[in-house]
């Protein structure tokens, strides 16, 4: 672990307001946007380590030849020049609450939790066309990381942090960017190594336990630590201090949040990516089923993965999500049969 001073000093008070306009940026008010480039980085290595291989492959063809990896900051460019995407980044749950309040933190679905189950639906969708799953993927990538991001999950009157001053490094900062970038520059600067050694951490039963729950519960998770931690450490100055006591119970949260991100994207991908083989040949190459079986029969669509299971078959009922219908109706909504063959 580096202990280095590699982040570009930030400019002091007097030289910030001097400043123009381009190098308002260095401020310590400066807005930021999500964990830095390299914990988006992390976390979308981390996901690729546990994705399948047909959710790599798909992947790797909606985003033409390239790699969650590359594009797991794209929404943070994109949000620059579409100002109304800002608040699908976080989730203002007053940091005091102990529960969400949708209708309030997240009107009209505009917050983490909402555009991510938006855009999940997306990637399940069979009748979605490319573009608009490819743009679907770079947002999930990118917001499962933000909501892993502690100060995206609140608000104490402060933006989640942004104007709360801080020092750290011995100078001025926000603690928004202290979580976003600040710890994660002091742990190490190179997120292969540290993508690498969080995974050789991560056992099978930490990926059970964490595949478990809801967008939900995994934002209030994030919300809790920043009670607890992320704010309970910080003490009442202004400026406070980011002191080496409040960085040593910090970064081991960094690390987990970053760990569970990471295991949490690659279960969704496997899941939301790749519902079956067959819609994707059909996406490129319509063709009828060859046999469409029984119209009336009643089966069992399991809506997450996009496969319909026939009476009597080990499933037929008995998926966490999903909804009986005819055959008929399953077929025109795009769903497929799990084994191939259609009910007779
Ligand atoms: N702007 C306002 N609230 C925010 C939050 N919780 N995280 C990031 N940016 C914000
Ligand atoms: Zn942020
Ligand atoms: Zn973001």
């Amino acid at each position: 672990m580096t202990k280095e001073p590699i982040r570009t000093r930030a400019f002091s008070w007097r030289e910030c307001l001097a400043v123009t306009f381009g190098l308002a940026l260095l401020c310590p008010f400066r807005a930021t946007f999500g964990w830095g480039p390299e914990g988006h980085a992390i976390i979308a290595l981390i996901s690729e380590h546990y994705m399948t291989p047909a959710a790599l492959t798909r992947a790797s063809d909606l985003l033409d030849g390239s790699t969650i990896v590359a594009v797991a900051s794209w929404a943070d460019d994109y949000r620059r020049d579409n100002r109304q995407t800002g608040p699908w980044h976080y989730i203002d749950i007053p940091l005091a609450d102990s529960r969400i309040d949708m209708a309030r933190e997240c009107p009209e679905g505009d917050c983490v939790i909402g555009k991510t189950e938006q855009f999940l639906a997306v990637l399940r969708d069979p009748k979605a066309d490319r573009q608009t799953k490819a743009e679907a993927l770079r947002f999930v990538v990118h917001f499962i990381g933000d909501m892993h991001q502690p100060l995206h999950d609140e608000d104490d009157g402060d933006e989640g942090g942004n104007r709360r001053h801080v020092i750290f490094d011995g100078h001025p900062d926000n603690l928004h960017w202290v979580w976003d970038s600040g710890l994660l520059k002091h742990i190490t600067r190179n997120p292969e190594a540290l993508a690498a050694e969080l995974e050789s951490r991560i056992t099978p039963q930490d990926r059970a336990d964490w595949e478990k729950g809801t967008i939900e519960d995994w934002v209030m998770e994030g919300h809790r630590l920043a009670q607890t931690v992320a704010y309970g450490g910080l003490g009442n100055g202004n400026p406070a201090m980011i002191t080496a006591t409040y960085e040593r119970q910090a970064d081991p949260v960094v690390e987990l949040q970053l760990e569970k991100a990471g295991v949490r994207l690659a279960y969704l991908l496997n899941t939301d990516l790749t519902p079956s083989l067959a819609w994707q040949e059909s996406e490129r190459s319509p063709q009828p089923a060859p046999s469409k079986g029984n119209p009336d029969a009643k089966v069992w669509v399991n809506t997450r993965s996009g496969a319909y299971h026939c009476p009597g078959t080990k499933w037929y009922g008995k998926t966490k999500e999903g909804e009986y219908m005819t055959q008929k109706q399953a077929q025109e909504k795009g769903y497929h049969p799990a084994y191939k063959e259609p009910c007779l």
